[in-house]
């Protein structure tokens, strides 16, 4: 006698019934690129439907962020000035800073998460302070980490997410914000992040390229799994309260080893090159939008990602709740 698994697909409300992997807008976290100046509005050429804002044109993105169920942002800002100590980024009234306090202000029921690194500061795009050689170095850089983590927690972030991968960097700015009067504020730390070709559109949007060379000696390299555990458990030793895997989808077997190993909130980052894949391929109506980007987003939250970060989160919130009715 063979199994009939056909029985469970009957219907809509059967297979509604048995599913067991769920989807839900309290899950997305929604990334917003702030940039220094006014009336700014501008779409990122290479992820259409993505835009640039100044803090003073935020309110039509946010009312709509929120009316959609979404109630997590991720934010990166453009500073106008960059230099070679990423000064903009640790500036009490730097863009990051002054977007927190704008939203908290306006929108207090949003969880806000701050993007910790330097890239987007520094006059070379690198994410720390460079030697002579060009090589960037750990220790002096965790200092201006730990100085930028104080500083948005000042403005009033809910949730620290270092991203510049220096080694220590957890500890640093946990020591700082519990020196600071922080210590109820998580660090979500970016804990597996690989040097990826993925996050091409990002660097335009956030005009944070490097200038020479790559960061790969001090991101991850997708070809060594042996660091995959190394740098989670170190970070939650370090007291990261939450992991984020980044990219997400090429990634999906270390999300899933990494749920099996740490008791820990995962977060699955899809990145700005899976987005611009997705919507490049649907704009010349090659695949069909919705269905790729759900099947895909369910993918990470099977694999054991609890939380995604996503472009697509106003999308997907809209077809979940399209999906209820
Ligand atoms: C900052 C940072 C990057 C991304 C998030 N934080 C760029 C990078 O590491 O080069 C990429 C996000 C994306 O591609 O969507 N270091």
């Amino acid at each position: 006698m063979f199994k009939r698994h056909r029985r469970l697909r009957v219907n809509k409300n059967m297979r509604n019934l048995v599913r067991d992997v769920y989807l839900d807008a309290d899950d997305l976290v929604y990334p917003l690129f702030i940039e220094e100046g006014t009336d700014i509005k501008s779409e990122i050429p290479s992820m259409p439907g993505i835009y640039r804002y100044s803090v003073d044109r935020l309110k039509e993105e946010l009312d709509e962020v929120q009316s959609l169920g979404i109630k997590t942002l991720l934010l990166f800002g453009i500073p106008k000035h960059k230099d070679n100590t990423a000064s903009e980024a640790y500036n009490e009234h730097g863009i990051v800073q002054e977007a927190v306090r704008y939203i908290k202000k306006e929108y207090p029921d949003f969880l806000v998460i701050t993007d910790v690194c330097n890239c987007e500061y520094t006059d070379h795009g690198h994410c720390g302070i460079l030697d002579e050689n060009g090589y960037v170095l750990n220790d002096v850089t965790l200092e201006l980490l730990g100085k930028t983590a104080v500083s948005h927690a000042k403005a009033g972030a809910d949730i620290i997410a270092p991203s510049d991968m220096m080694d220590g960097r957890i500890e640093k700015i946990r020591e700082e914000l519990d020196k600071n009067g922080f210590e109820n504020i998580p660090v979500m730390s970016y804990a597996v992040k690989f040097s990826s070709a993925f996050y091409g559109p990002f660097r335009d949007a956030a005009d944070s390229a490097p200038k020479f060379g790559d960061r790969k000696s001090y991101q991850m390299d997708y070809r060594a799994e042996f660091d995959v555990l190394s740098e989670a458990c170190e970070d939650i030793k370090q007291g990261a309260d939450m992991i984020i895997v980044k990219p997400a989808l090429a990634y999906l077997d270390l999300i899933a080893k990494i749920k099996r190993e740490c008791n820990v909130p995962i977060v699955a980052y899809s990145v700005s090159g899976e987005y611009s894949m997705v919507k490049a391929a649907a704009q010349n109506g090659w695949i069909d939008e919705k269905g790729v980007v759900m099947e895909k987003i369910y993918a990470m939250k099977r694999a054991g990602a609890g939380i995604i970060i996503t472009y697509y989160a106003k999308d997907i919130a809209e077809w979940l709740r399209e999906e209820k009715k």
